[in-house]
Order: structure tokens, then sequence, then C-alpha cells
């Protein structure tokens, strides 16, 4: 599946195309039967650069000369940005599912399952913008500007996000983009994935007798980088349950630095991969040997790494893994994933 491209038989240099993307910047076209005459029914409203411009007080690296235009016979469109939930499609909201059914165009990245679509129109569009495994697929502004344009189109838009958009989905910039642009829209929660993930580890975040409080940390910096944003030491004597995002890849110096801040090396520590779907999997140690045993056992993204006392409490409050492990259960009766 090819980025920002739905339809790949399309020539996106072809003047007769409806709209697309070239070289890397957006371009509203005619429709095919009207042509380019002395009074074009269409009129350009604003550059994806000037809407990047105003949301983040600057102009873009590599300037574009992509336009954006409205249509004479404009209808205004709407962005939903939706959360889609860790993976599970019944975690999926009541409102984000009839948004789906109800969407002309779905944008979304690669942690969206491909069950979350049964409910979508057949013929509503589908745009792959994701990463995955850290590549980068589709610059931010591109995505923004797919949306700006799909909207202007007149077109229901649901930007599918997993998790939460508003938490490490960079749903907030495109909200801002949206903001920027005009475009009305909206903002559908999701089940973030280190609460899903938790709740089906058998991991409660919060407990009276161990945690009362919980943090949501990144942990895809380099902890080593000197103008890194999260000093992992600080976390280390909070006393909170500590959940990781995108943490895998550090997880080595993450927990070697969260013990230099006083965080106990027997403290319980435990990696959730792919949680909710078919291949979920866990492992429970101690923050000293979870990256470590971790890589051993071969577990990657997507992950949560939940830090703290709580974590323990999977040992006897587990029930998800066994039925992934079985096909048992609640799996028995769920749409495949
Ligand atoms: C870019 S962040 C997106 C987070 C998302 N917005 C959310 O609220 O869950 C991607 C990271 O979310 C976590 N993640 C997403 N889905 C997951 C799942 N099913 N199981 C475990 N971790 C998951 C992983 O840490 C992954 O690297």
């Amino acid at each position: 599946m090819s980025c920002l491209n739905s339809n790949p038989g399309r020539n996106l240099t072809d003047p007769r195309s409806s709209v697309g993307p070239v070289g890397g910047s957006f371009i509203a076209r005619q429709p095919a039967m009207k042509s380019f005459g002395n009074d074009p029914p269409y009129r350009q409203v604003a550059s994806i650069d000037e809407v990047f411009e105003r949301q983040h007080d600057g102009p873009a690296a590599g300037q574009s000369d992509g336009r954006i235009f409205e249509f004479g016979a404009f209808s205004e469109g709407k962005v939903s940005l939706v959360g889609a939930g860790p993976g599970d499609p019944e975690l999926l909201t009541l409102k984000a599912h009839r948004l789906i059914r109800e969407a002309d165009a779905i944008v979304y990245d690669y942690l969206v399952r491909p069950a979350i679509f049964k409910a979508a129109r057949p013929n509503a569009e589908r745009i792959f913008v994701g990463k995955k495994g850290g590549g980068f697929c589709c610059p931010q502004r591109d995505i923004e500007g797919t949306l700006i344009r799909l909207a202007r189109e007149g077109k229901k838009v649901v930007r599918l996000k997993g998790g939460d958009p508003f938490i490490f989905g960079r749903g907030g910039e495109e909200a801002e983009a949206l903001a920027a642009a005009g475009i009305p829209f909206e903002i559908v929660p999701g089940v973030t994935s280190a609460l899903a993930a938790a709740a089906y580890a058998g991991v409660p975040l919060t407990h009276r007798e161990h945690a009362s409080a919980v943090v949501f940390l990144t942990g895809h910096e380099d902890p080593n980088k000197p103008d890194a944003a999260i000093h992992w030491e600080d976390y280390g004597c909070l006393g909170a349950t500590l959940c990781v995002y995108m943490g895998m890849k550090n997880l080595e110096t993450i927990t070697r630095r969260l013990q230099a801040g006083g965080l106990p090396p027997e403290t319980p520590a435990a990696v959730i991969q792919s949680a909710t779907t078919n291949e979920h999997r866990q492992l429970v140690s101690t923050v000293d040997r979870i990256a470590l045993e971790s890589e051993h056992a071969g577990f990657g993204a997507p992950a949560i790494v939940v830090i703290g006392a709580v974590a323990a409490l999977s040992g006897k409050l587990a029930w998800f893994e066994s039925a992934v492990a079985t096909g048992a259960g609640e799996l028995a009766s769920r749409p495949s994933l």
C-alpha cells in the first residue's frame, strides 16, 4: 500500500486526475469534465505552506508551491480525529464506529488493525499514512495537507489513529492545522494502549496499597541526547506507576537511568506487546532484568512497558494471555484481527 495514494493506478501528474499530491505538496485539480478556462470554477484559499507557517510560527523547511483550492460547487466537509483503540475492535467507542460507518474518506496509521474497517462503506476512500517499525512514511505536514484537502472537497473525513489521538499520536498538531485552515473538526477519544495493555495483562495501574499515580512517558527519544525532554532519573523516585510507550529500543538505558534515580532494582516491570490482539504477549520481571529478558524473549514494538509494584499483580490477575494461547473464551467469538 502506498503512502497518501489510495489509488495506485492514478496518474498523479495528469491534470485530469481529480486530486493528488505532486512533489510532496497537494494540488486540487479541476474535475476531468471541466476545462481550465478564463473563469475557473475554483479559487485558491490557502497554501499548505501558509497553513504550516501559521501553525508553527515559521516557514517550512523546503518550501513547496503546493496550493489548496476551493471549488465553486464547494460544500464543506469535516474531519473527525478518531481514536481506534489498541487493536481489539470491540474497544472502539460507539461514536468511532458510527463515524467510520459514515465516512467518505479514512486516513489511517499502521497501528489501526484491518478489522476496524469492517464498518466502513465499501466505496469509502482509504488513505494509509502510517509509520512502520520506526520508518517514516509521510511527512506530518503532508498528512495535515491531505486532511485539509479532503475536507475542502466536502468529504466526511475520519482521521483514524491507534489508541487515543491525543496520547503520543500527534493529534494535537493535526487539530491545530485544521483550526488554522478553518476546517470544522472534532476529537473522539480512544482507549489508549497503556490502559488497554495493563487491563488485558491484569495490571491495575493504580491500587490503594501500591500506587496512587500513573505517568505516561515516551521512550522514543534517545535518552542519551543532551537536550532530551525526559530526565529519567527524576521518575525513579516518583513512586508512581510508569507506562512507557515506544520504549523497547531504549529500554536498557531507560531502566538503568530510573535505577540511578533511586528506583529499587527489584521493582516489578512488565512488557506487553500487541496488547488486546491475537498476538498479545506479556512478560513480567524486575526493572534490573526486564530489558535483557524481553530482548532474549524476542519482544518488540508495539509494546508498553509498565514499571511499578502493580506489575507484579499480573501474576494472579492475568486473564487474556492464556485465552490467546488456547484461542478460547473471549477470543473465540471476537471478530478476527
Ligand atoms: C505512536 S504511539 C501511539 C500511541 C497511541 N496514540 C495510543 O494512545 O495508544 C505508538 C506506541 O503505542 C504503543 N502501542 C500501540 N498499540 C499497542 C498495542 N496494541 N500493544 C502495546 N503497545 C501498543 C506502543 O508503545 C507503540 O510503539
